[in-house]
């Protein structure tokens, strides 16, 4: 019928229409730019149909339009610790309250971005979704919920609601809603540049913290970066976890087609493409029903959130496998139930001004005991323990336009960033080193003890003798009795804080979403309650004006 006739219009070739044109707005709530590339896309998309489509970005977008709007289709991603992106949360927190208005006579739906690697897998899309409905709105097409991988379940709601959008059967809409660009020459996510390391070492001096400098070599790869970017890793499976999994399975292992549709052996396709270290609920449903454990029913019949959380912390799949076996016929039987294996996501900390042709990470290395078994994060201890023998991890750039310097140098920069967030930090203050930036620069790090875990202190620490970094507070959280964090060091700190802010300084925060972030981003309020003379109110509003100016900017996870 017309779905598959609107597939097999050439690209590029003239469309039929019909009727008047439909107006239909696409508003994006972006953080990092996924969803935003998304929405271009699909603006695109609409503009070669019968449509009358407006791109609108949720920071800036007019909410007095709202209840005008007659197709609404919503693009977002959920951002730190379940929230929305910093560019949405004002006109969350209205869409949430009372005052947001009665939506009945608007048509929408949701595309949802989100990582399930995370507790809150699209928390942002999915309140979204049941508010627009809850305030009388009509949901066009189910909810699409992304995880990780975007361009599969972008196709099929884009596909989804432009055939409930096009309003006649004879209206052929263009295609593109497969990208049908093709495959860049260079390397990028699908084509990973595999890259040499050039160096990999501990950064903490002893201690229970392990944090790695990981340098690989870009040199070739034609890849190029900014600072404030990062790098996608692909990462690997620990061997000898696969070969237990194996051999707990009810079957003889076999082979499966690889990506590329080429067989490759089950012990390989586990090592390099599945997800063999996150349990969800997805999988629990789908192991139970070929299980038939009872515990398991329960679980999922209780449908508990909570009962679901502790049962999967600290289990992984071959838990599973080995405490309840479950029938599968053969190898492509098995995998069928599992997630792909994804890329992650690392701050890059490095600024390729400073190191041509190089960039460098700094991973903190996840390791821990549970049920009776040593595990550790797939990704970072891929990094740290399975690299050797020349092993070249596919990497590629993930580019982070929210998350840049100022553009005029002399704008000072204050950078909030403890832990493993000092990487970017790392890489603003090369860059800033580098292109002669006058502004002055600010760095809160904190770590738990000064003498194992100061990282890059040979490096900070010159900075300060070269005058460059004008202010480095250090926050040694166990060092003493009272608990000292960098939130501290910015409210003992805060007139000053407040006079560089009043000055126009940036501020940038870097590290954990969960408390960290939220921590950061209350001194900041009470700073400038303190400081600034400010009621709650205000500084609230003059908190959410630096976010619109791009001067209080976030990279947390
Ligand atoms: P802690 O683990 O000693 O409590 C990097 O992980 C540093 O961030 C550590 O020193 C850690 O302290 C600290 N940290 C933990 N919770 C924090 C919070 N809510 N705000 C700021 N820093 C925190």
């Amino acid at each position: 019928e017309f779905l598959a006739k609107m597939l097999a219009t050439p690209a590029g070739e003239p469309t039929v229409v019909s009727g008047p044109a439909v107006s239909v707005t696409i508003l994006f709530a972006s953080q990092t730019g996924t969803s935003e590339g998304l929405a271009k896309k699909l603006l695109k998309t609409l503009k070669k149909g019968n449509f009358e489509p407006e791109l609108q970005d949720i920071a800036t977008y007019d909410k007095e339009k709202l209840t005008k709007e007659s197709n609404l289709l919503l693009i977002t991603s959920t951002y730190g610790d379940g929230e929305p992106p910093d560019s949405a949360t004002d006109f969350h927190a209205w869409l949430m309250s009372d005052a947001a208005p009665s939506l009945a006579g608007v048509s929408f739906s949701v595309l949802a971005l989100g990582d399930s690697s995370y507790p809150d897998f699209c928390k942002c899309g999915i309140e979204f979704d049941t508010r627009l409905e809850a305030l009388g709105a009509t949901r066009i097409f189910p909810r699409v919920d992304c995880d990780v991988e975007v361009d599969e379940p972008y196709a099929e709601w884009s596909k989804g609601v432009l055939a409930k959008l096009s309003p006649t059967v004879d209206t052929v809409a263009p295609i593109g809603l497969v990208d049908a660009s093709g495959e860049d020459e260079g390397y990028s996510k699908k084509n990973p540049f595999p890259a040499p390391v050039l160096t990999n070492f501990n950064l903490n001096q002893g201690g229970d913290k392990e944090t790695h400098h990981v340098a690989l070599s870009l040199e070739g790869s034609g890849l190029e970066y900014e600072v404030g970017d990062a790098l996608g890793v692909i990462p690997a499976n620990p061997p000898e976890v696969v070969d237990e999994i194996i051999a707990a399975l009810p079957f003889k292992a076999g082979t499966v087609p690889d990506p590329k549709g080429e067989d490759i052996s089950l012990r390989d396709a586990l090592i390099y493409h599945y997800d063999i270290g996150t349990i969800n609920k997805s999988l629990i449903q789908k192991w139970q029903a070929r299980s038939g454990s009872p515990f398991l029913r329960s679980l999922i019949e209780a449908d508990d959130k909570d009962a679901f959380k502790e049962f999967a912390w600290g289990r992984d799949l071959v838990d599973l496998v080995i405490n309840y076996p479950a029938d599968f016929s053969d190898s492509e039987d098995f995998v069928s139930v599992l997630k792909k294996l994804q890329p992650r996501l690392y701050s890059i900390a490095s600024s390729p001004r400073a190191h041509p042709g190089e960039v460098h990470l700094c991973v903190g290395i996840v390791r821990y005991k549970s049920h009776g078994r040593v595990r550790g994060g797939i990704c970072s201890t891929y990094l740290s323990d399975r690299l050797s023998d020349g092993v070249k991890p596919g990497v590629f750039v993930h580019v982070n336009k929210a998350f840049r310097l100022p553009s005029d140098g002399a704008t000072d920069v204050i950078m909030v960033g403890p832990g493993t967030g000092i990487a970017p930090f790392r890489a603003f203050l090369e860059d800033r080193k580098a292109t002669g930036a006058a502004g002055k620069n600010w760095l809160f790090f904190g770590n738990p003890h000064q003498s194992t875990d100061f990282l890059y202190q040979d490096e900070l620490q010159q900075f300060v003798t070269d005058g460059f970094l004008q202010k480095l507070d250090l926050a040694w959280s166990r060092d003493q009795k009272e608990k000292v964090y960098v939130q501290n060091l910015m409210i003992s700190n805060g007139a000053e804080l407040w006079n560089w802010l009043q000055q126009g300084a940036a501020f940038y925060v870097c590290g954990d979403a969960s408390r960290m972030a939220k921590d950061v981003d209350q001194a900041l309020n009470q700073i400038a309650e303190q400081h600034g003379g400010l009621t709650s109110e205000e500084a609230a509003a003059f908190i959410s004006q630096l976010k619109k100016d791009k001067r209080y900017l976030r990279d947390v996870y």
